[in-house]
């Protein structure tokens, strides 16, 4: 409908150079307006903003493409947000304002006359879910003597990417939740979750362990062709494996949101790469590979255990490790899933690549497939390590890069410079060609790319901007500049300057 021409992915805009500057460096004729950034007021409570931006989604209100709800994922602190941490200890005020900034916002977001975008905080939805929120558990680990015996669990944190369902609720994965939960003393297995939160029901609010427990990085949420609901998971780790979700019932437009059901039963796969099998991630196989082995039986005894340890119960369950699997989409042109997997120094993977399952069929409820590297990291693509995708309606990949801040501007990452948000086609004659369109501020990494439904405008989050600065006096990123002060904020921006095609 609207963006790039599937042929001409440069006859819309002038891909930009790698570059290091402290900026925000867009195509010429783009301009962004920054939504929201940490600390700022939220609602009329007084709310704030968290920190550590990541996953963005924007859920229109009343069908507009210019005002919406936009939920966005705290991921993590900064010294920006929480101060030095001395000896690698936060202190118990330290602490407390990172289960605070961690989490998730809704706010809500409006273009004004002018064009620019702004956040509205006299908002009735606009509220924070943080580490304190109360939660209910859904699912076979709900309830059992691993999560001792917890109905409702308190707070998620780590919050990476996610998704949005069928029913317009939103999907956010607990991802590396080990360092909050430990220093706050609350159970490791309460975290690793997928979240459901509907953002116009403040009461609406799930963890979904039927999904597993793992270093979650996101949800990409599609129908197998029978109209099964089917939920593709990376684990964001070195050596972990790609999932999927199969719901036992089937999706029903007309139910809305009580679909939400078909994410507490159903089958848990993951991806074998030798075979091309999806194998089951359940009670049955995973004591079938464990018959010698009598401490892991002590484990292992039901399927609330399977995916309360799921990393191990993959592994048993036939799993292929891989270099860690972030963000997954499903083409919406030909149901082909792409997943980033980011890199992998463990086996020299430095750059990471994008893989491309093609599933029997091109059923998305299949259990055999086949893949291929669709596109490598390094010198040729002018990418490293990927990690959010986002599709547009001409089929073209939005890839932003998560080359991490020690490694950026350094040795093999030199040429890259600043972390980058890159075009990619899927299909025509510049298929796999990556084409820069941002380039983020010093040490950042951009993450959340999201689409409002008229393609008019991006959203995307800035996240931890100076993050390596060691003093507050001297920080190493004083993006995005806000008058009268010399410190990072992580934010959302709204890009806008997209063309409409022919
Ligand atoms: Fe939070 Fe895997 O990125
Ligand atoms: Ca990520
Ligand atoms: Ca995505
Ligand atoms: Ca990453």
């Amino acid at each position: 409908l609207f963006g790039f021409n599937t042929n001409r992915v440069s006859g819309y805009f002038d891909p930009i150079e790698p570059t290091k500057e402290d900026a925000l460096v867009l195509p010429k004729n783009f301009k962004y307006d920054v939504v929201a950034a940490f600390g700022d007021v939220i609602n009329k409570k007084g709310d704030t903003f968290g920190s550590g931006c990541d996953y963005n989604a924007f859920l229109p209100i009343d069908g507009s493409n210019v005002r919406g709800l936009l939920v966005n994922n705290h991921e993590y602190s900064t010294i920006f947000s929480i101060g030095p941490v001395t000896d690698g200890k936060m202190t118990n005020e330290q602490i407390q304002k990172e289960l605070y900034n961690l989490g998730m916002s809704v706010i809500e977001v409006y273009r004004d006359e002018n064009g620019t975008w702004k956040m509205d905080t006299n908002s009735k939805y606009a509220r924070r879910i943080n580490g304190f929120t109360k939660i209910d558990l859904t699912g076979p680990a709900k309830g059992i003597p691993a999560l001792e015996g917890a109905q409702t669990v308190t707070g998620t944190f780590a919050n990476c990417s996610g998704g949005v369902t069928l029913w317009n609720t939103v999907l956010s994965c607990e991802e590396n939740f080990e360092s909050t939960a430990e220093a706050a003393g609350l159970p490791l297995t309460h975290y690793g979750w997928v979240v459901e939160v509907d953002p116009f029901d403040s009461k609406y609010m799930k963890k979904h362990t039927a999904l597993g427990r793992f270093n979650h990085e996101n949800t990409a949420m599609g129908l197998a062709s029978d109209g099964r609901v089917v939920v593709y998971m990376g684990d964001d780790k070195k050596d972990a494996c790609v999932y999927k979700f199969i719901s036992k019932g089937k999706y029903d437009k007309s139910k809305g949101r009580a679909n939400s059901a078909l994410l507490e039963d159903g089958t848990l796969y993951v991806a074998n790469l030798k075979s091309g099998k999806w194998m089951p991630v359940t009670i049955e196989e995973v004591s079938k590979a464990i018959q010698e082995d009598p401490e892991l039986q002590q484990k292992f005894k039901t399927q609330g255990d399977v995916v309360t340890y799921c990393q191990e119960a993959a592994l048993l369950a036939g799993g292929t490790p891989t270099d860690r699997p972030e963000d997954i989409e499903i083409s919406p042109f030909d149901n082909t899933v792409f997943i980033c997997h980011t890199n992998n120094d463990n086996h020299g993977n430095i750059h990471g690549h994008i893989t491309r399952i093609f599933e029997a069929g091109n059923d998305l409820g299949a259990l055999e497939f086949d893949f291929e590297i669709f596109a490598a990291g390094g010198r040729q693509s002018g990418f490293s390590s990927p990690d959010n995708l986002a599709f547009d309606s001409n089929g073209h990949l939005w890839v932003v890069t998560d080359i991490s801040s020690s490694s950026q501007n350094k040795g093999v990452h030199k040429s890259f410079m600043n972390n980058g948000l890159f075009v990619i086609p899927t299909s025509g004659p510049d298929k796999g060609k990556a084409l820069q369109f941002a380039s983020g501020p010093v040490e950042c990494e951009l993450t959340g790319p999201f689409f409002t439904p008229d393609e008019q405008t991006l959203f995307l989050s800035i996240q931890h901007p100076g993050e390596n600065t060691k003093d507050l006096n001297n920080p190493t990123s004083t993006w995005p500049n806000r008058p009268g002060e010399k410190m990072a904020r992580c934010a959302v921006v709204a890009i806008s300057g997209f063309k409409l095609s022919n």
